[in-house]
């Protein structure tokens, strides 16, 4: 069930006239740009002889077949075989449905057409914003992925003075599910003694809000809104690979006006820096979990999103309803 959702196959600008290979829930897929220049996905193993499409040419708008020269349409209709005469036979190769929104490919890699469009990045082109886009590998699943961006406890010891620094400061955490994941407001927060908080945020004394948003099936959304009109998002959207590496494309987004493209300039060298440090970390439990041969997890619950995201992705899994919108409870935690 997982698989019938809208997932990021790449930017659109890295789909130009060469096919393009990505794998996806284990399986391999094909993305080229058809006759019309839309993205279309296939297969990736051409019904013939089972060669991969993805070592071929796009010929005419067709994926050309490296190993006979078999063309197909953005359909995954074979259109034609160079030495056969005549009209190809009627021969259809697997096809994915294929949007491009915000600048990224979507691929819905299950047989089911998504009733909805893939989700939005809320600020992107938006009057006052910046953004910049990042592409990460983790050696890690989904669900490792997601809850480590929705996870402020970690931030304390795998970045600290970078991100976080420990204060002890109880902090008050608002959870809430909702009709499309769950969310934890956090109140009191503390913000000092961080290379981040001392670059981004106005000073203490500007209000903050933030909250840490799951959305199903596979987004977290972290946001920062301040009294004196700055504000930053952080969109991660994840996309699996195989059940143990997962492809996260990130959007950070932020209110700034016109120092938006200076801020940028440290930021974005600052984020993908704070990444990699979540990359190590993730890939060293991972082994860990496959060293061991089974992932075992205790959840406190100050680990305010793990379980919401758990019983989310179990659900969509199972096809089993999903949990019920509105439950809401608080936790004290110390950050
Ligand atoms: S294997 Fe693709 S054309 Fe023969
Ligand atoms: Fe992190």
């Amino acid at each position: 069930m997982l698989e019938n959702h809208w997932y990021i196959a790449c930017p659109s600008r890295k789909l130009k006239n060469q096919p393009l290979a990505r794998e996806l829930f284990g399986r391999k897929l094909v993305f080229f740009r058809d006759a019309s220049g839309q993205a279309a996905a296939l297969d990736d193993c051409c019904p013939h002889r089972n060669a991969p499409l993805s070592g071929g040419k796009v010929v005419g708008g067709c994926l050309t077949c490296p190993y006979h020269g078999w063309g197909f349409d953005g359909g995954g209709r074979l259109e034609k075989v160079p030495y056969a005469p005549g009209q190809p036979p009627a021969c259809r190769t697997v096809s994915f449905d294929c949007v491009e929104q915000d600048g990224y490919v979507w691929v819905c890699p299950g047989g089911k057409t998504p009733e909805t469009a893939p989700l939005d990045f809320p600020h992107l082109n938006l009057p006052g914003w910046t953004s910049f886009r990042m592409e990460t590998l983790f050696h890690a699943t989904v669900e490792a992925c997601l809850e480590n961006f929705l996870d402020c406890p970690h931030a304390t010891h795998v970045h600290r003075y970078w991100f976080r620094t420990p204060t002890a400061r109880p902090v008050k955490a608002e959870i809430r599910m909702l009709e499309d994941g769950a969310v934890t407001e956090y109140f009191q927060e503390p913000r000092e003694k961080s290379l981040v908080w001392s670059l981004l945020s106005p000073g203490k004394t500007v209000s903050m809000r933030h909250t840490d948003r799951y959305i199903m099936p596979a987004t977290s959304r972290v946001d920062y809104e301040f009294g004196d009109g700055r504000a930053y998002n952080i969109t991660s959207s994840c996309t699996p690979v195989d059940d143990t590496h997962t492809r996260v494309f990130t959007v950070i987004s932020f209110r700034r006006g016109w120092l938006g493209p200076l801020v940028r300039l440290f930021f974005h060298p600052l984020s993908r820096l704070i990444i990699n440090q979540d990359v190590r970390m993730l890939d060293q439990t991972q082994e860990n979990i496959e060293r061991r041969g089974s992932a075992e997890f205790m959840a406190l619950e100050q680990d305010v999103l793990f379980n919401p995201i758990r019983e989310w992705r179990n659900a969509l899994r199972e096809g089993a309803p999903p949990p019920e919108a509105g439950r809401q409870w608080q936790v004290e935690l110390k950050l």
